[in-house]
């Protein structure tokens, strides 16, 4: 596995800053002692960023592409927690509780990180209530994700639990909900905690039911509402 990682070197733009919803109505003077402290990192595709267990340094913030967060066991069994974009950042909760990293983090292609380490992050966020309030904001809306995938695994079978997944990462383009983000079967399978097959499965009967089209390699959702179940005996017996 590749973890190597280029030089870094310092210093984002206030412009960059702004456009981080993490620092958002953050004064300028502020950001401008967030500039001081955080660095560029570029790291390749596959590089694990940060590694379950390890004990915690840094905050990173995505600049440009994307990472999954993950788990595995043993036998290298893996869930995937999330999907991560630009904006979004990771490595906080460490930071915050002072325990070893809790998950994987490893970038799906190459990414610009902005690094901040632990001591100028905590001193960050005791000057800057905004930032404090930020984070919050984004744990509270990550434990929202959870507790709405907890329901799912547990309420739902994998045809809804597709389904939902499909909705979810969806955006609204022009009234059209398109999934613009690569998601692969695989990656599915590992969040919805069922097999590729399956997914492959459910998903070719939902595309021939309608319930979504492929155009241009992107996947366009015509329904924003969870089908049932053709056959749910045989759907739910494949976990
Ligand atoms: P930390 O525990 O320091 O290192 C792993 C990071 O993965 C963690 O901080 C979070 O930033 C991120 N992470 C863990 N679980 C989730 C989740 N359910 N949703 C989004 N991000 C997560």
């Amino acid at each position: 596995m590749n973890t190597q990682v280029e030089q870094p070197r310092r210093g984002p733009s206030l412009i960059l800053l702004h456009s981080i919803p993490m620092f958002a109505g953050i004064p300028d003077s502020q950001l401008e002692q967030i500039a001081k402290v955080a660095f560029h990192r570029r790291v390749s595709r596959q590089t694990t960023i940060v590694r379950a267990g390890d004990s915690t340094d840094s905050l990173y913030v995505l600049i440009s592409g994307s990472a999954k967060v993950l788990n595995s066991d043993e036998d290298g069994r893996e869930v995937i927690l999330t999907l991560l974009g630009p904006g979004e950042f990771f490595g906080e909760m460490g930071l915050i509780d002072g325990s070893p990293r809790s998950a994987d983090v490893m970038a799906t292609e190459t990414c610009e990180l902005l690094v901040i380490t632990k001591n100028d992050f905590i001193r960050c966020l005791s000057e800057n209530f905004d930032l404090c309030l930020n984070i919050m904001k984004s744990l509270v809306q990550r434990l929202r994700e959870a507790d709405r995938n907890i329901e799912s695994l547990a309420l739902m079978d994998v045809y809804g639990r597709v389904a939902k997944l499909l909705i979810d990462f969806s955006e609204d383009e022009r009234g059209q909900y398109v999934i613009k983000r690569r998601l692969t079967k695989q990656d599915i399978a590992k969040m919805i905690g069922a097999s590729r097959e399956m997914v492959s499965r459910v998903m070719k009967d939902l595309e021939n039911r309608g319930y979504f089209k492929v155009e241009g390699g992107r996947i366009i959702i015509r329904e924003k509402s969870i089908p049932s179940s053709p056959n749910s005996q045989t759907v739910e017996s494949d976990k």
